[in-house]
């Protein structure tokens, strides 16, 4: 697939900044756009302190990449990244996710840091040049009392994480070059277990409990970097009008009990799931949230049917890359 032709571009290519390089959403969509990317992108990745591991996983995937570690805490570090990279298009995969989040002062500090602060210190960057900014947010910023939230609900999470992450989303709101994709996702990370995923795969011969009323219309990591490959090859430095604002990027409704046995079910792996129907804090919600109709996007799913649904295929085809990955880590 070629890139749409930029004319204000000239010779050169489309300069990318992934931000957040070395998080399971954001080595993905690096992956993303070395394997597919490389003729058209200049691709600058900024990770955090598993930037060495990052850089090992992309070479065993036959790419030569570095991975620049970045204190994102640090306001004016950054400024003055930005100022050398001049970027045209970031995508800001940087953020501390509520499994990391302490309830020591510091750590609130930094999820305010990361998760607010800095995509809206990204968003002025992008407001006086010719440059476009994709940031992430999360179902979390709904408290899931009620089930379904399209784009434009207003946001009632009471936690922490979902507050640092709300504000965030109204730096795109009425802007044309700020998008907010909203989503939630499963996926490998490159060390580590608190991921739903990677939790799941460190209970192999165990038994553990899945929720049956956490309803959840998160994707994969895969898709959303293909998501983010097709848009930006699309519409280069431009948000394309279709997807100005905040956009809900969501599959169709599973219940947590479910996605878990279907995962379990497709890499054959030996662990049991008991259904757990009582009421406990923040695993017995409907954060659902609405799809909007994203040009070809629609609402893709885990199961279709008698088969496989685009999602739980790439679960099952990234298997195996990344139990090797982390057999030599
Ligand atoms: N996980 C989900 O289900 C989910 C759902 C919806 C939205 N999101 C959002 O999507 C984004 C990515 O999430 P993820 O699950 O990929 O998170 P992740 O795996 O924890 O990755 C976060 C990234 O931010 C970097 N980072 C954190 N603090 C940093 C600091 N002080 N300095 C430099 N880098 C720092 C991390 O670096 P190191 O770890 O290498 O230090 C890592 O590269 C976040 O904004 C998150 O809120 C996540």
């Amino acid at each position: 697939m070629t890139m749409k032709k930029n004319t204000w571009l000239k010779d050169r290519k489309l300069k990318v900044l992934i931000i957040g390089a070395t998080g399971m959403l954001g080595h993905r969509v690096a992956l993303e756009f070395l394997k597919d990317g490389e003729e058209e992108i200049e691709l600058i990745l900024w990770g955090g302190n598993r930037n060495i591991l990052a850089m090992d996983f992309f070479n065993e995937q036959g790419y030569v990449k570095s991975v620049l570690p970045t204190c994102l805490i640090d306001t004016s570090e950054v400024d003055l990244l930005l100022g050398v990279v001049n970027p045209d298009v970031i995508i800001n995969c940087a953020g501390i996710i509520k499994q990391k989040q302490g309830n020591d002062i510091k750590t609130m500090r930094d999820m305010v840091r990361l998760n607010t602060d800095l995509p809206l210190q990204l968003a002025e960057f992008v407001m006086d040049r010719e440059c476009t900014l994709y940031n992430f947010s999360s179902d979390c910023v709904f408290s899931g009392r009620k089930a379904g939230f399209y784009k434009d609900d207003e946001p009632d999470s009471p936690s922490l994480y979902g507050r640092t992450k709300a504000i965030a989303e109204m730096a795109s709101l009425k802007r044309n070059k700020i998008k907010t994709i909203r989503t939630s996702f499963i996926g490998y990370e490159l060390s580590g277990n608190v991921s739903l995923l990677e939790w799941l795969l460190s209970n192999k011969g165990e038994s553990i409990f899945g929720y049956n009323q956490a309803i959840w219309t998160g994707v994969t990591t895969a898709y959303i970097a293909r998501f983010l490959m097709e848009e930006i090859r699309n519409s280069g430095k431009y948000i394309s009008q279709y997807h100005k604002g905040v956009c809900n990027l969501a599959a169709q409704p599973i219940s947590k009990f479910d996605l878990l046995n279907m995962v379990v079910d497709a890499l054959n792996l030996n662990i049991e799931i008991k259904p757990c129907y009582t009421f406990i804090e923040d695993k017995t919600c409907n954060r659902a949230l609405l799809p909007q109709h994203l040009f070809k996007w629609n609402a893709p799913s885990w199961d279709d049917g008698d088969c496989e649904g685009e999602l739980l295929r790439d679960i099952v085809d990234e298997y195996k890359i990344y139990q090797e990955w982390r057999e030599t880590e």
